[in-house]
């Protein structure tokens, strides 16, 4: 239906900064408010700008899919272009491509197979730290030990290095530059000049990412090693035209992007994962029962996965739930017109995974943590864009194949010989920063499994 230039519904907000507070407050609340009160499209005023939140998916693949080229990733992002510069998440149009083109073989399937034994080892290398822990009956961050296996993941297989001592650094640095830049992202603008003492921790912060990423780089000239690593693409690719590589400071936005946008996400989808499973034991005894059968002890190979469907689904339920990219968010460069009404340029399009993936119109019992929603026939009776942990259409992830396979594997290494079990008391809070993180992280006691015992 075609409304001519009547605006959506709305929210109705206060004169001058609209729907802000509201919005500052509690945005997964406010969004899920949004879409149950207006449905498929909500008209919102955020300060000076003006938006739409769209939660149909024939709207959703228009905007990211079929019309993607009228769109620009929003203002919102310019906030993430502090740390990451003017890498492949926050790049556009024909530079975007280019370096989109470069790093795209480091993510073919052969190549990802290639990486999963270091993904397994990595694995295992926790697996047995965890014993000592296990033994002292301690209880650890699951948050952060995910955090930390996820980046040596990234650095191991992508990257090709070991951070040492840095590396503790790099996570505290990145925590600090995720909190800071997530709690402004609805202020009009980032005050981070300020010498205020929050901002200067951010800028030393800041500081500690740069050398970290230096660091690799310098480390990789200095080796002058020949390997078929992202890190060795990205560095030895010329431009078809004029033949040149990367300046140093494009290097340093692509590696960043990669050592963040590679690490956080998938970290927080397993840490959501052991969440969920520890609050239903149901689950976790069919996920145990699937790795004890299939694995026997052994650890879990690429060739696996194909046999390991459960593990795969309770990871995709878990990413449904508690997705870590909670909300995405596009600027029209063009005029446009969304679930038939107009859209004038500059104006923006919020599309929000965390909301989609709850929304009663689409999902049976939408709170409830239930696997057997993705299997193959299930998937296949649903369209894709109301399940968008990895977004969607040309700039949909492109290590979302990278990220599952870890994710498996991981899960299969240490669900096969722990159960972890949610501290009692301990307060899980999603927090939406950037990403979705748990807010007071996620503390958990680990437990030897007997392996065969779980049925
Ligand atoms: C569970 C894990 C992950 C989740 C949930 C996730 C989610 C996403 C989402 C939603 C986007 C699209 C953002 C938008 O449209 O505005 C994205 C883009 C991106 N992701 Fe991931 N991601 C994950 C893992 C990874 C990994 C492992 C890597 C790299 C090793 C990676 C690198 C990137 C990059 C470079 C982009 C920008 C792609 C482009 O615009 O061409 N992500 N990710």
């Amino acid at each position: 239906m075609r409304h001519g230039n009547k605006r959506p519904p709305g929210p109705r907000g206060t004169p001058l900064v609209g729907v802000l507070p509201a919005l500052k407050r509690d945005p997964i609340a406010f969004f899920t408010e949004a879409a149950r009160s207006f449905g498929d499209v909500a008209y919102l005023r955020i300060g000076s700008q003006h938006a739409y939140l769209a939660t149909h998916p024939d709207d959703i693949r228009h905007v990211l899919q079929d019309n993607a080229r009228n769109y620009h990733k929003s203002p919102l992002y310019d906030k993430l272009r502090v740390p990451l510069g003017n890498g492949l998440v926050t790049s556009e149009d024909a530079y975007w491509l280019r370096q989109r083109r470069m790093a795209q073989p480091a993510f073919h399937r052969q190549h990802i197979e290639a990486l999963a034994s270091a993904m397994t080892a990595s694995a295992l290398e926790t697996a047995n730290r965890w014993e000592a822990i296990a033994e002292r009956r301690q209880p650890i961050d699951v948050a952060e030990e995910m955090m930390r296996l996820t980046q040596t993941i990234v650095l191991r297989t992508l990257l090709g290095a070991e951070l040492g001592p840095m590396a503790g650094e790099l996570d505290r640095a990145w925590a600090l530059v995720n909190a800071h830049v997530g709690e402004s992202f609805w202020s009009l603008a980032l005050m981070d000049r300020w010498p205020t003492p929050n901002n200067r921790r951010f800028r030393r912060a800041l500081g500690v990412l740069d050398r970290a990423v230096f660091y690799l780089i310098d480390e990789r000239r200095r080796q002058g090693r020949e390997t078929n690593d992202l890190l060795s693409m990205l560095m030895s690719a010329r431009d078809e035209e004029t033949g040149q590589g990367m300046t140093d400071g494009q290097l340093r936005d692509e590696v960043m992007t990669f050592l963040l946008a590679g690490h956080e996400t998938t970290s927080l989808a397993l840490a959501w994962t052991w969440y969920l499973l520890s609050g239903h034991p149901h689950i976790e005894e069919r996920l145990e029962h699937e790795l004890d059968s299939v694995l026997a002890k052994r650890p879990a190979a690429y060739s696996d996965l194909a046999t390991l469907p459960y593990t795969r689904m309770v990871i995709e339920e878990a990413l449904r739930l508690y997705p870590p990219a909670w909300g995405l968010s596009r600027q029209a460069m063009g005029p446009d017109r969304i679930g038939g009404y107009a859209l004038p340029r500059g104006w923006l399009v919020f599309i929000i995974p965390f909301v989609m993936h709850r929304l009663p119109a689409y999902w049976e019992e939408p709170e409830k943590f239930d696997p057997e929603r993705f299997t193959p026939a299930r998937n296949a009776a649903r369209s894709k864009f109301v399940y968008l942990p990895f977004g969607a259409g040309p700039r949909q992830c492109i290590g979302s194949q990278f990220a599952m396979v870890e994710a498996q594997l991981v899960l299969a290494t240490l669900a096969s010989r722990y159960r972890l079990t949610l501290v009692p008391g301990h307060q899980v809070e999603p927090w939406p920063l950037i990403t979705l993180r748990p807010r007071h992280g996620i503390q958990m006691t680990i437990e030897h499994r007997a392996v065969g015992t779980s049925d």
